[in-house]
């Protein structure tokens, strides 16, 4: 099952919870570009040198443990949530090699076990036949609001006009690059999410999984 869309959409939270009710495993593939963006920023690599940035996402070693994400045997969940770390993978996914490097690890996890995947390209490239499709959109203020709302959570300190432009260019960027930009499938479904509450949210696509999957098959 494949959801895909612009930041703070919801994607994380709806796929989490829908991976558990559903007993298949959550894999956040944005986690994965965060990941190789620490590691260039802590070898201090140009994100504009393609070769270094698609050796390293080739030999970088990430691990999905529930709740956790491991870069080379090192917990880097918080990390990864970095601002500079946000606008450094937007930057590194831009690169054809560092994609083809972490297309190939999605599609490794996903031909494992069941999944619910999260991305931007997800049921665009990674998994083009997957069985649900989503798109989930909400207008933009309420975006920067939950992203918002979220790092405060954190107790993180949140400008939200900083945050607006962050999310802005990362989506622009995100949506106008050449290789696997974000975009709706063709065959996705498309949800906007502006002023639902998150269980809403979460019926709404069981309701669609449930309608589409019978014991496994795919009925669609
Ligand atoms: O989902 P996220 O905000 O954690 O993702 C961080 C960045 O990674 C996002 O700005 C673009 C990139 N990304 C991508 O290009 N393709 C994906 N499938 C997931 C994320």
């Amino acid at each position: 099952m494949a959801i895909d869309g612009p930041a703070g959409a919801g994607k994380s939270t709806i796929a989490r919870r829908l991976a558990e009710r559903l007993g298949f495993t959550y894999i956040d593939t944005g986690a994965m570009y965060r990941a190789v963006a620490l590691w260039g920023l802590e070898r201090q690599v140009d994100f504009g040198d393609m070769h270094r940035m698609e050796q390293l996402a080739a030999a970088a070693e990430i691990e999905l443990a529930p709740g956790r994400i491991l870069l080379n045997g090192t917990d880097v969940t918080d990390a990864i949530r970095r601002p500079e770390v946000s606008s450094g993978a937007s930057k590194v996914a831009v690169i054809p090699g560092v994609r083809r490097a972490m297309v190939a690890k999605q599609r490794a996890l996903g031909e494992r076990t069941s999944v619910v995947m999260e991305g931007r390209d997800i049921g665009t490239v990674v998994f083009p036949k997957a069985d649900v499709k989503i798109y989930l959109d909400a207008a933009p203020e309420e975006r920067v609001r939950r992203r918002a709302l979220e790092m405060r959570g954190k107790g993180q300190e949140v400008a939200e006009s900083a945050l607006a432009a962050e999310m802005g260019e990362r989506d622009r960027r995100d949506s106008t690059r050449p290789d696997a930009p974000l975009s709706q499938a063709l065959d996705a479904i498309y949800l906007d999410s502006t002023g639902l509450a998150i269980e809403d949210v979460e019926e709404a696509v069981l309701k669609l999984v449930r309608s589409r999957i019978t014991n496994g098959r795919d009925f669609s």
